[in-house]
């Protein structure tokens, strides 16, 4: 391979790495999902055992565990559907951005270690309502819910991910906490004002269906945000030491009061609880 791509003129040649790369890296995913799969099946499997099927006293655990199947059959579904129908760039090569453990459910960025890592259950009181930012599935909206009562709304661009959350929010009871909803948000126009926002990862969006100056999404997010509201803000990796974003975060000071910074990441990604200032 090696030799034959030296033989070729560069363009070319970077051409072939470059398809080559992506598709290794999309095999190695496509194994890693089926890997994950296959672990859900034995999961399964081991409770079934356990239970000793539908009439015996551990029912519960069997029935948990058919209808942890029906789930997933239904996410695999959706990731079909969204293969065969979703126009726009999909993360991840079209498997959730996010992932959620306690449901086995497969995807780039864990919802739990982010969750823990943002230490959202000192921040989040279960009266607050929250608005979830180009949500993706929802996960972190739906956990945050799960482990704090507190309700959310979550708005993403793209349907299919959206119906993966609300398939979740329902297997974990939480439909009445949690609203997904699918849109965009450069169109989001809303009555109600939240106590909290979440804008993690979502300020600009790899797929360009969202591109506006940070300038401009800290305004809109001051708008939405009840009186002392707190702005939960993560930055992408490009963002970190480019001089824009911090000339931005620095003109934010007149619309939110930094309450705490984190690095996070080994140093790749920024993370700040920003309070309104009214
Ligand atoms: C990098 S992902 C971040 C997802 C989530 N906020 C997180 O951090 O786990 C960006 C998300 O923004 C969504 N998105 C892109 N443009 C959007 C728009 N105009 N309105 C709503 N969602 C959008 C994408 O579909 C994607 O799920």
């Amino acid at each position: 391979m090696l030799t034959v791509l030296l033989k070729l003129p560069r363009r070319i040649a970077g051409k072939i790495r470059n398809v080559y790369v992506i598709a290794v890296k999309k095999m190695k995913l496509t194994f890693a999902f089926n890997l994950h799969r296959f672990a859900l099946y034995l999961r399964v499997k081991s409770c079934r055992l356990l239970s000793g099927g539908e009439k015996s006293p551990q029912a519960a655990s069997y029935e948990f565990s058919n209808n942890l199947l029906t789930l997933h059959k239904k996410i695999y579904n959706l990731l079909l559907l969204q293969r065969n129908h979703y126009k726009h760039y999909a993360y991840f090569s079209g498997y959730p951005y996010q992932s959620l453990g306690i449901l086995n459910v497969f995807g780039d960025r864990g919802t739990e270690e982010r969750f823990e890592a943002y230490e959202l259950a000192k921040w989040i009181k279960s009266s607050d309502t929250i608005l979830d930012i180009g949500c993706n599935c929802g996960f972190m909206s739906i956990f945050t819910s799960f482990r704090t009562g507190c309700s959310a709304e979550g708005i993403d661009i793209n349907p299919y991910m959206i119906s993966i959350g609300n398939e979740v929010a329902a297997y974990l009871n939480l439909s009445d906490k949690v609203k997904l909803i699918t849109g965009d948000f450069k169109e989001f126009k809303c009555a109600k004002i939240y106590s909290v926002i979440f804008s993690f990862a979502t300020h600009w969006t790899d797929d360009k269906n969202y591109r506006v100056s940070l300038d401009e999404h800290f305004s809109k997010l001051h708008t939405l945000l009840q009186s002392n509201g707190l702005l939960v803000f993560e930055s992408h990796y490009n963002d970190v030491g480019q001089e824009s974003f911090y000339d931005s975060i620095n003109r934010s000071s007149e619309l939110f009061r930094i309450e705490e910074k984190k690095i996070l990441e080994n140093g790749c990604r920024e993370f700040y609880y920003m309070r309104k200032i009214d």
